[in-house]
Order: C-alpha cells, then sequence, then structure tokens
C-alpha cells in the first residue's frame, strides 16, 4: 500500500510518520518538500504530486491552523485548508484511493452543554472554522472513500504546547488567570495517530466504515482546570512552581480577532462503535506527555 502524507512536520503529521510506517511505503511531504510539491498554496503542484505518487491513501494533516491570523488572512486560509483540499479529494477519486482527513470542533457554533454529534447541524463562528468546514464539504463532494476526523484542542510533545506555557508561567509568575468557561477535551497527536492508522486497517477491509467522525480524547475539562492539572502533576513531581494564585476568567477576559466557541465538547460513540477502538481519557495523555517533559528535563 503506498501512502501520501501531507504536513508531515505539524503536531499531528510528525506522529503519523511514527504510527503510519507499518501499514505500506509512507511518501512524507511538507511545505519545504523539493522532491515532490507538499505546498498548499500551490494546489497544481500538489494535484501532480498525487498524479506522480499514484497512492492508495492520502492522509492530510497539513492546514492553516492560526486561527486568529486566518481572519485577517481569509483567502490564504481558504487556500490551505479549502482549495487544496479539494484538489486532493478530485484527484483521489480519480485514483480510486482514499482520503484521510481531519478537521475542528470549530465547525459548530460553540453554545449549549450538549457533546455536538456528527448530525448536528455547522454554524462556524470563525473564518478557521468556516474553510475547514468547506474542506470537509470539498472531501465529501468528491471522494467517498473518505475519513473525515472532528478533533479538538490537540497538544503535541514536540513543539510548544498549552501545558508547558503554563508550567514556563508558573515558574515565572506568583498568579495567573485562565480561561474557565470553554469546555473541551485535550487530545493528544499519538492518539489521533494511532487511531487513524488503526482506521485506515480498518477502511481497507471494511469500506462501508467511510464517513466524518468526532475523535477526541473522553472526559472534558476547561483551560483553567487543565492548568490546574497540570500545576498538581508538576508538583507531584517534585518541580518547584512559584504559581501560588490561579484565577479562573471568562473568555472575554483575553479578547482575540478570532471567536473561539464555548462548547467544544464531541461525541465520540460513532467512532468508538464503528472502529471497535476505546478512547482515553484526556487525562491519561496529559500525564504521559507531562511525564516525558520530566524527564526530559532532568537530564
Ligand atoms: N491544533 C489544534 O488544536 C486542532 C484542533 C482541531 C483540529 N485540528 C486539525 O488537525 C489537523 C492537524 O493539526 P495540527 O495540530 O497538527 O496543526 P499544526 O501543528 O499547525 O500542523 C499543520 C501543518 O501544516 C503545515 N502548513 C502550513 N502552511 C502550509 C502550506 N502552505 N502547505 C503545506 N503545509 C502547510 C504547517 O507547517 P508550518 O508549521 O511550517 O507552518 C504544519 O506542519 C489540522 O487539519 C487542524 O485543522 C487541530
Amino acid at each position: 500500500m503506498n501512502i501520501l502524507l501531507f504536513g508531515k512536520t505539524g503536531q499531528v503529521g510528525w506522529e503519523l510518520q511514527r504510527a503510519l510506517a507499518p501499514l505500506g511505503r509512507l511518501i512524507a511531504l511538507d511545505v519545504n518538500s523539493t522532491d515532490y510539491c507538499g505546498d498548499f498554496s500551490n494546489p497544481e503542484g500538489i494535484v501532480e504530486t498525487i498524479r506522480a505518487i499514484k497512492p492508495d491513501v492520502i492522509v492530510n494533516a497539513a492546514a492553516h491552523t492560526a486561527v486568529d491570523k486566518a481572519e485577517s488572512e481569509p483567502e490564504f486560509a481558504q487556500l490551505l485548508n479549502a482549495t487544496s483540499v479539494e484538489a486532493i479529494a478530485v484527484e483521489a477519486a480519480k485514483l480510486g484511493a482514499w482520503v484521510v482527513h481531519y478537521s475542528t470542533d470549530y465547525v459548530f457554533p460553540g453554545n449549549g452543554e450538549t457533546p455536538w454529534k456528527e448530525t448536528d447541524e455547522t454554524a462556524p463562528l470563525n473564518v478557521y472554522g468556516q474553510t475547514k468546514l468547506d474542506g470537509e464539504k470539498a472531501v465529501q463532494k468528491h471522494c467517498p472513500k473518505h475519513l473525515i476526523f472532528r478533533t479538538s484542542w490537540v497538544y503535541a510533545g514536540k513543539g510548544n504546547n498549552f501545558a508547558k506555557t503554563m508550567l514556563r508561567l508558573a515558574k515565572e509568575r506568583t498568579e495567573l488567570s485562565v480561561i474557565n468557561d470553554q469546555v473541551g477535551a485535550p487530545t493528544g497527536a499519538e492518539l489521533l495517530a494511532d487511531c487513524t492508522a488503526h482506521a485506515i486497517r480498518t477502511a481497507m477491509v471494511k469500506p462501508e466504515v467511510a464517513g466524518l467522525y468526532h475523535l477526541v480524547a473522553s472526559d472534558t475539562t476547561t483551560w483553567y482546570d487543565y492548568a490546574a492539572f497540570v500545576f498538581a502533576e508538576a508538583k507531584n513531581a517534585g518541580i518547584e512552581l512559584a504559581i501560588q494564585k490561579l484565577n479562573a476568567v471568562p473568555t472575554e477576559s483575553y479578547p482575540t480577532p478570532a471567536q473561539r466557541p464555548h462548547n467544544s465538547r464531541l461525541n465520540t460513540d460513532k467512532f468508538q462503535r464503528n472502529f471497535g477502538l476505546v478512547l482515553p481519557s484526556w487525562e491519561t495523555g496529559v500525564k504521559r506527555m507531562l511525564a516525558e517533559l520530566f524527564i526530559a528535563h532532568s537530564i
């Protein structure tokens, strides 16, 4: 099986390089690749790449993920998140290839407290969410053999993440204020990559699983409780923190160019049922990421 991976250096793309490797011959590209074009600002180049490689499966982890920046460059976000994705879907359909694509809870308006189902009506609050929704629709329209995974609050050990930022600030400051009215599930890039590999294996023998899925870690939290959890883990590990006071504040305390949803809860029943997988609690993945971080800093 030939697998073509776009966005290999992103949080999810990096973990996919590991998780997809045992499935077949993996060709992994990013925006700077020279052998083949992996630059989503060049949809024609992406089409040429697919025609040259003729993959059986295309996994797309590339995206314009700068949510606030997207507000001031909507055309560029559209090009990366929808136009190039459409080009991939069209070419994949011609080859009879599968497209595996990631989307976001930001396709929803973020009201209420009920976890969103795949069948719920979408209504994005910001440009990023709208462009990601357009990307989803393009895949659904052009390539029936697709797996679309909507996820949320993605973190990875590699690079920066919320937990690392909180730990840095908690070493420098005695008081911190963190948003407490957005609810979601921090979801590890490792978990997403492993679930993707399992799902591809299933799709190869059971093509009727094609479709749209919500894929996040189980249980939910707020950014405030997430920060408190990180500090508790750090203290348990003997890490010294300066933080004395953690304040819970509303979203309005941190105005941003892009509006964020309050309710990022996603219902994952369909994913767990169709693929026979169990999604662990978000705490499991965050604990593991922190343990690796603490070990790395002790040497
Ligand atoms: N991060 C989240 O919290 C979150 C939440 C819900 C859904 N998602 C979705 O999950 C998927 C993976 O996200 P992630 O967290 O892994 O994001 P990420 O770390 O920002 O990765 C995105 C990748 O796309 C690359 N990219 C940017 N411009 C490009 C271009 N012109 N051509 C090709 N590649 C380009 C980025 O490269 P550079 O780093 O060099 O710019 C990066 O490697 C995306 O579809 C995203 O929308 C993410």
